[in-house]
């Protein structure tokens, strides 16, 4: 990995499809994964271990992760908020996790049911049995430039979140802009103070584009030495507990901006686009990726 070198991590089969109010036959779930498997990704977020009470599109997360075809050299790794989940998630031979806390504490109650300091406990104990089955932990930080219910979010608390999951055992912490809020202004000031508790290597930024700011935040943390962001093929997605927040930014659309600059990932953009209007089509919805239109009308 030289230094043009981009991670992309493409959350479309959690984030893209938690909040579809129509369940997303497994089996289109599965070809879905698949398909992305072969675009030259190297991670796909595939589900999420959570109650299926409160989010019925992840309900059938063994299915997935049992029926998909895992490529070698790629990782698939699985949201996991608790031991229940954690327990499912090794049942179905995951082999790497992500937990996932927030920076505000009233995202935090409605999102997992519990305290910020209440779910750092338990995320203890979940890295502790997935550190014993050499599973790999990643870090999510939720509502670090805005909290649908808060408002403002300090960067000190983002970076005091952030450190604590790192030191934890997680190998990199995405910040989410869980509601899309951010401008390069907001992120600047986030960034610096996570930057003096975490190396930059071991950051990732996860943005959604609400308000249109992704690709302008995502360039400004390039130029801030980050090389890891999360996307979601054709824009899909949002969380159910944060109202109004849409889809993450269209994994095709910061390929797109990524290789005008010169940047490696490894994908075939156009392989990558027909996957996001398969997906799209699945959907019964337009394409929300700006490249991956253009793209296809050529
Ligand atoms: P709770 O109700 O406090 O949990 O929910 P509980 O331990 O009291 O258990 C209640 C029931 O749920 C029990 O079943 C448990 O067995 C079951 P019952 O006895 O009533 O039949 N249960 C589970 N079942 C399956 N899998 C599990 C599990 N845990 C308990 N893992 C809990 C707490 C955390 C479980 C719940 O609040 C939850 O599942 N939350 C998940 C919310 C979620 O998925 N949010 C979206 C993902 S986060 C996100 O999108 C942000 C991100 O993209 C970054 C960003 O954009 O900022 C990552
Ligand atoms: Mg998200």
């Amino acid at each position: 990995t030289g230094p043009k070198a981009v991670k992309i991590v493409e959350v479309g089969p959690r984030d893209g499809l938690q909040n579809e109010k129509q369940f997303v036959p497994t089996e289109n779930k599965i070809e879905f994964i698949n398909k992305l498997s072969q675009t030259g990704l190297k991670v796909i977020e595939a589900t999420s271990f959570v109650s299926p009470k409160l989010v019925p599109q992840m309900s059938d997360a063994a299915e997935v992760m049992t029926k998909i075809t895992r490529k070698p050299g790629v990782d698939y790794p699985v949201l996991v908020p608790n031991l229940t989940g954690l327990k499912k998630a090794i049942s179905s031979d995951v082999k790497e996790i992500a937990i996932f806390a927030s920076a505000s504490e009233t995202f935090s109650k409605k999102n997992i049911n519990c305290t910020i300091n209440e779910s750092l406990e338990r995320f203890q104990d979940v890295v502790d049995i997935a550190n014993a089955e050499r599973i790999a932990i990643r870090g999510y930080v939720s509502c670090v430039l805005g909290c649908p219910y808060e408002g403002e979010i300090s960067p000190i608390a983002v970076a005091t979140i952030a450190e604590k999951l790192y030191k934890m055992g997680c190998y990199e912490i995405s910040l989410g802009d869980t509601i899309g809020v951010g401008t390069p202004g907001s992120l600047m000031r986030m960034l610096k103070a996570v930057g003096q508790v975490l190396p930059t290597e071991r950051i990732a930024l996860h943005c959604h584009d609400t308000y249109g700011q992704a690709l302008a935040n995502i360039y400004h943390a390039l130029t801030s030495g980050i090389r890891v962001f999360d996307g979601s093929v054709a824009g899909l997605g949002g969380c159910p507990f944060a109202k109004g927040a849409t889809g993450n930014v269209a994994t095709e659309d910061v390929v797109y901006m990524l290789h005008g600059m010169g940047y490696e990932t490894g994908i075939d953009l156009l392989e990558l686009v027909r996957v996001g209007n398969y997906i799209s089509q699945q959907l019964g919805r337009p394409n929300g990726s700006k490249a991956a239109v253009a793209l296809s009308s050529k």
